[in-house]
């Protein structure tokens, strides 16, 4: 591993600062049994161990670690990993530690310098472990840490599969704790009248409880301070409710800020009468680095209907609802009201294999050459994002990532006098050479496309000129485009790309006016490539939509 400091690893290698190369054994990967209380998670799974063995590495995984989450030891062996009896041990053998959650202080004690770790950290709200992650000089990669709006990180996003699951689990918390059917049914015993559920905070937890509560019937409705999510609430099967208030409600990456006091009097009044109306209240509302906004009072539980449910998944961060207890489910005024912060844990297999999977696509990241042996490369930007201490350097905050210029910022007129009154001689002389360097560079093109054309035959010329367009075209679309729509980008372009119908509608009818019908043969296959390019066409254009939607404002 090419981290910082020089030390003697478990393996023998030598784990050498900015020596990727220091000795050639595999590095062993460590695998701890959780203990913080009532964690059922581990860090891999045995079908995983399999991979990362593939990918070069040696696992050791502490015995009974996957026992709360089904996975036997025996499971583990047979995977190719060697199961360790204690905690001191495990960690003592290994070069890179797999967790789930963040390392206690006696847990922190087992570690030896030039040690990588890989788990939830929460830098910001534990300043104390990584003063102690610090002291101990390890390479710390915290999960909860990465940039996800790159395209690239989604594989390895691990807030987004744990929130899957919890807004999963809240909605069958939520059914268990309600005395009705989801669904409305007309039975001769009677008509049974569909749940309504509100979901507050439509992020990723909240738009998987949409769907899990649409799934099994429910009338579900919700809010949002982001005003982009309404799309994607609607495409849920939800119904988005505005507060009737206009303030832009994200706060950068993707995240919401915090509402000024004008916005959360209206947002109030309108939950104050959704409480009213609905069964279930599912709250997911956060705010990354400040408390959960409170956004159900203790008047709304009491005017909700008896039997009635809350689902606060924001407990850990003090919980949505003023009334609940975050860890348990109380009753208050005739409302259940669920606080659990371990909803990830209570679907433990299914969490620990996408965790597991997540930690696979980043362990794949480090090791690219597939030898065993990571490389914390600060130049990836995924990485650099990850990693809050390398070698016990504090490396917490990363730096922004990188995203292309906007179109609309660059094209602001007043910003340009600004920044050249800021004092900063070269940014006022950065611009002229810009567009001096552009000039030189088409100067250079055009004489090379003149020389080129001087002896090219004309036939040539054409195809070529299309060719340098085409090249510039698509340099420009793929530039302008924000990372997080690369997707849809993909999908369009490949509908595009269907424009090769047109050379099969040229074969399969005779140009100009010719007289020859074309063989039949050749009629069948060109009939088939137009069914196929409009399939590609047509779909592509769907998706595209469906997906930009899942994007529009
Ligand atoms: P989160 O867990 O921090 O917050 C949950 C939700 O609560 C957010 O939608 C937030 O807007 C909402 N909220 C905050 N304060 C509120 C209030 N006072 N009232 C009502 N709602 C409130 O966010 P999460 O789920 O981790 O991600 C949020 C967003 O980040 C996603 O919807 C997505 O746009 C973006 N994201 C993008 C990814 C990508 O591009 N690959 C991956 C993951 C997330």
């Amino acid at each position: 591993m090419s981290t910082g400091a020089t030390t003697e690893g478990p393996t023998g290698n030598t784990v050498a600062a900015g020596l990727p190369d220091a000795g050639k054994t595999p590095q062993r990967i460590g695998v701890p049994r959780e203990i913080f209380p009532g964690e059922k998670r581990v860090a891999t799974v045995p079908e995983v161990v399999e991979k990362l063995i593939k990918l070069g590495f040696k696992v050791s995984v502490e015995a009974g670690a996957g026992d709360l989450s089904n996975f036997s030891d025996d499971t583990y062996r047979a995977a190719g990993a060697e199961v360790v009896e204690g905690a001191a041990a495990l960690w003592s053998a290994a070069d890179i530690v797999f967790k789930v959650r963040g390392p206690t202080t006696d847990e922190v004690a087992l570690m030896h310098p030039g040690q990588a770790l890989i788990s939830f950290i929460w830098p910001a709200q534990n300043p104390e472990l990584m003063q102690q992650l610090s002291a101990k000089k390890v390479t710390v990669l915290a999960i909860d840490a990465l940039p996800r709006m790159l395209s690239r990180a989604q594989k390895m996003d691990a807030l987004t599969s744990m929130a899957g699951v919890t807004g999963y689990r809240a909605v069958i918390e939520a059914a268990n704790a309600f005395g009705r059917f989801f669904a409305g049914q007309i039975t001769a015993a009677g008509k049974v009248p569909p749940a309504k559920i509100f979901v507050a905070g439509a992020g990723v937890a909240g738009l998987a409880a949409i769907g899990t509560a649409v799934g099994l019937g429910a009338i579900v409705r919700a809010n949002d301070t982001r005003a982009e999510v309404a799309d994607q609430v609607t495409s849920m099967g939800g119904e988005f409710v505005k507060v009737d208030y206009e303030e832009e409600g994200g706060g950068g990456g993707g995240y919401a800020k915090v509402m000024s006091e004008g916005f959360q009097q209206a947002q109030r009044a309108m939950y104050a009468k959704q409480a009213k109306e609905v069964d279930i209240i599912i709250t997911t509302a956060l705010i990354p680095g400040k408390p959960a906004p409170k956004l159900i009072t203790a008047e709304m539980v009491q005017s909700m209907k008896p039997g009635s449910v809350i689902v606060d998944m924001a407990g850990e961060q003090g919980g949505n609802c003023e009334l609940t207890v975050p860890g348990e489910a109380v009753v208050r005024h005739g409302v259940t009201i669920v606080g659990y912060t371990d909803l990830a844990s209570r679907l433990s297999k299914q969490s620990s294999t996408l965790y597991a999977s997540n930690l696979f696509r980043l362990t794949e990241e480090l090791c690219k050459t597939k030898d065993g042996i990571i490389n914390v490369n600060m130049e990836d930007e995924a990485i650099r994002g990850l990693t809050v201490t390398k070698d016990g350097n504090v490396t917490w905050p990363a730096p922004a990532p990188k995203q292309p210029p906007a179109p609309a910022a660059v094209a602001k007129p007043a910003a340009a006098p600004a920044a050249k009154k800021g004092g900063h001689g070269h940014g006022g002389a950065s611009e002229p050479m810009a567009g001096n360097k552009l000039a030189i560079m088409f100067g250079v093109a055009a004489a090379l496309f003149w020389l080129v054309g001087s002896s090219a035959p004309p036939a040539f010329l054409s195809h070529f000129t299309v060719f340098v367009l085409a090249c510039f075209v698509g340099y420009m679309v793929v530039w302008n485009v924000k990372p997080a729509l690369h997707t849809p980008l993909m999908s369009v372009t490949n509908a595009i790309s269907s424009i090769i119908a047109i050379g099969a509608l040229v074969q399969i009818s005779p140009i100009g006016g010719a007289v020859d019908r074309p063989n039949e043969l050749i009629t069948w296959v060109a009939g088939a490539g137009i069914v196929l390019t409009a399939i590609n066409m047509f779909g592509g254009f769907a998706v595209t939509q469906r997906m930009l939607a899942m994007f529009r404002k």
